[in-house]
């Protein structure tokens, strides 16, 4: 009884976490509709692993479609939900795409887990659900502020349905809060690929170095911080996703102490946005093309994790440090570069 059913499995952390899953002896099937990713991951995931997931390319807010996977697959040990859409800025604009998507699969997926006595979940949760936090770093105790997207309010929504519904089920679940995610696996066979022009800070410097932008913006420098520029926490997605493997055991082993855990997933530090592009230019040896823009509305001034319990209960140890972070970042975005140059589908964005 070791096969996990990993929703966005073709997705940016999705994709990384299966590889680590096959690599501990898990057997893996992915339902992901590829409405925001692409199927030709699971390819370079055989490359790296030998092993071919099956991927349900069904959307999951259609409930018979979800119940179908699980009728075909009686014997699923437990559950990972990724799958989400996942974009702050979008998700202000188009706040009830947000809501109807995000909910409606959470919904769908745990009438499921319900229904077909699948008792151990992992939840992508985000540490958005903490808002303009009064205090840093954030324990997972520290109160959650109005969420300052629609995004932010899918995930505080989604914690608390689960939540409910561990109540009167047997499910026990773990709510996974991650920082941000960024870098690539270290053979450069899987990373992010962002739709359209990428928002985030890493796709953003990677883009802008390989020429397919021709310069970016850095948020504010008129912040109260020691450069003036937002602090993150960021960290490497190969972590985040090995998180996932070692929540999973937790649950399988009955080690948790609750029937929701809660965790957050950051290295526990700081960095500002000014450092990033400092450390990138040194990983990379280019010099990046950005000047400083205005402040983006919705942005968080700082905030990093205290990753204390992640560490002490899951046994995590983040393990790339942000030199590698912008390295594997900076890898992913050459090979794309190559790959477009011989015309391999699936690697253009
Ligand atoms: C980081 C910093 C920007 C782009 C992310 C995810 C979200 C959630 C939390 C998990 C900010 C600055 C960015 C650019 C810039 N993660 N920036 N120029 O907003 O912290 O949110 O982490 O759920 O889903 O999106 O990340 O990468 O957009 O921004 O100056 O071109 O980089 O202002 O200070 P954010 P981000």
């Amino acid at each position: 009884m070791n096969k996990i059913l990993v929703t966005g499995g073709c997705g940016y952390i999705g994709a990384h976490t299966i590889v680590d899953l096959i690599e501990n002896g898990f057997e893996v099937i992915s339902a992901d509709n590829n409405s925001r990713s692409n199927e030709n991951i699971l390819d370079a995931i055989e490359k790296i692993t030998g092993k071919k997931v099956k991927n349900y390319k069904v959307d999951l807010c259609i409930y018979d479609d979800v119940v179908a996977i699980f009728q075909e697959n009686r014997d699923i040990a437990g559950i990972i939900h990724f799958a989400a859409y996942k974009s702050v800025g979008e998700s202000v604009k188009k706040p009830l795409l947000y809501f109807e998507n995000n909910l409606n699969s959470l919904i769908n997926i745990l009438k499921c887990a319900v229904e077909f006595n699948v008792s151990n979940f992992v939840f992508s949760s985000s540490c958005t659900v903490y808002g303009n936090p009064d205090k840093i770093p954030v324990t997972e105790e520290t109160p959650m502020k109005p969420a300052e997207s629609a995004y932010g309010a899918t995930k505080q929504m989604g914690e608390q349905i689960i939540r409910e519904v561990i109540n009167s089920s047997s499910i026990k679940a773990i709510l996974l809060r991650y920082f941000n995610p960024v870098g690539a696996h270290p053979s450069a066979l899987i990373g992010e690929l962002p739709l359209g022009k990428p928002e985030n800070l890493v796709p953003a410097i990677t883009q802008t170095a390989i020429g397919k932008l021709p310069m970016m913006q850095v948020w504010g420098n008129d912040y109260d911080t020691r450069d003036g520029s937002c602090v993150r926490d960021y960290i490497h997605v190969c972590d985040i996703a090995h998180a996932h493997i070692l929540g999973l055991n937790y649950l399988l082993q009955n080690k948790n102490q609750t029937n929701c855990d809660v965790f957050n997933l950051g290295t526990g530090n700081g960095y500002t946005v000014l450092e990033i592009i400092d450390e990138f230019e040194k990983a990379s040896g280019t010099k990046l093309n950005y000047k400083i823009g205005p402040r983006r509305p919705g942005d968080v001034i700082a905030i990093y994790a205290n990753n204390d319990k992640a560490k002490k209960l899951l046994g995590w140890n983040p393990e790339f440090n942000l030199q590698q972070m912008m390295a594997t970042a900076w890898k992913w975005e050459l090979k794309l570069k190559e790959d477009n140059k011989l015309n391999i589908p699936g690697s253009a964005n």
